[in-house]
């Protein structure tokens, strides 16, 4: 079972059908939102709006413990995670998709374990490592969709996007992507051996990359003109 985790310009999936929407308590409080549980297409798929139905939640508010523990509870074995991110790379412009292959966590103050009472040291070196990553590679590859593969993520805290000395610094780290959001949600599906992709939607060129100011509607503009290559990757992904 795949589960869709949609990020900013995602809080709603067009589309389903025979949707049922499962409310659930979890070890870590309950879910923001319920779960919906929907078909697509002809097949069966899990949403949930990682910011909520209404983008209520700022990144660093999320219960992303939550979230991921729902998930595996109803049987979600891959989460495909999307993600909107600002571009540092060259290659990464307002409209490129990417599936990372890296990251570089920056947050702070965030839960990011579900253990508390032992000891784990999960294997995080490759962070998106599992099958569904080459399978959406794939799909995109079939239908003829440009998509990248690999970068490095750099997630900050937010929610105030970051200074351009900041992105300075990730350069110099060596991130190509920034966003808000890949941390600790990457971790704690690993945590639970959920194979997780994310699939980056670059919505702005990161601060001080581009002379342009960042604005809201010009990002929501690059995710509304994202939404058909994203739903043909997710289609072809679904029938293969
Ligand atoms: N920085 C961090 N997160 C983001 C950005 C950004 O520039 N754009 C979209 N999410």
């Amino acid at each position: 079972m795949l589960a869709v985790v949609g990020g900013s310009g995602w809080e709603s999936f067009p589309g389903l059908t025979n949707v049922k929407q499962l409310s659930l308590d979890t070890p870590y409080g309950p879910l923001a939102e319920p779960l919906s549980l929907a078909d697509w297409n002809g097949q069966s798929l899990i949403f949930l709006s990682r910011h909520g139905a209404q983008h209520s939640l700022a990144p660093h508010q999320i219960n992303y413990r939550a979230n991921v523990w729902a998930l595996r509870e109803v049987g979600v074995q891959q989460v495909l995670a999307i993600n909107a991110v600002g571009g540092i790379g060259r290659e990464m412009g307002p409209g490129t998709l990417v599936v990372p292959s890296q990251l570089i966590d920056y947050t702070w103050g965030r839960a990011h374990s579900f253990w508390s009472d032992q000891v784990l040291h999960i294997d995080f070196g490759n962070p998106f490592e599992g099958a569904l990553r080459s399978q959406i590679l794939s799909a995109a590859k079939s239908l003829g969709v440009a998509l990248l593969d690999g970068g490095t993520y750099g997630c900050t805290q937010g929610p105030r996007l970051e200074t351009a000395a900041e992105i300075r610094r990730l350069a110099q780290d060596g991130c190509e992507l920034v966003g808000m959001t890949a941390m600790p949600e990457a971790a704690l599906a690993r945590e639970l051996a959920l194979d997780y992709a994310s699939l980056c939607i670059v919505v702005n060129w990161a601060a001080g990359i581009s002379d342009e100011r960042i604005t809201m509607e010009a990002i929501y503009q690059v995710l509304e003109a994202s939404r058909a290559p994203v739903q043909g990757i997710l289609g072809q992904l679904l029938r293969a």
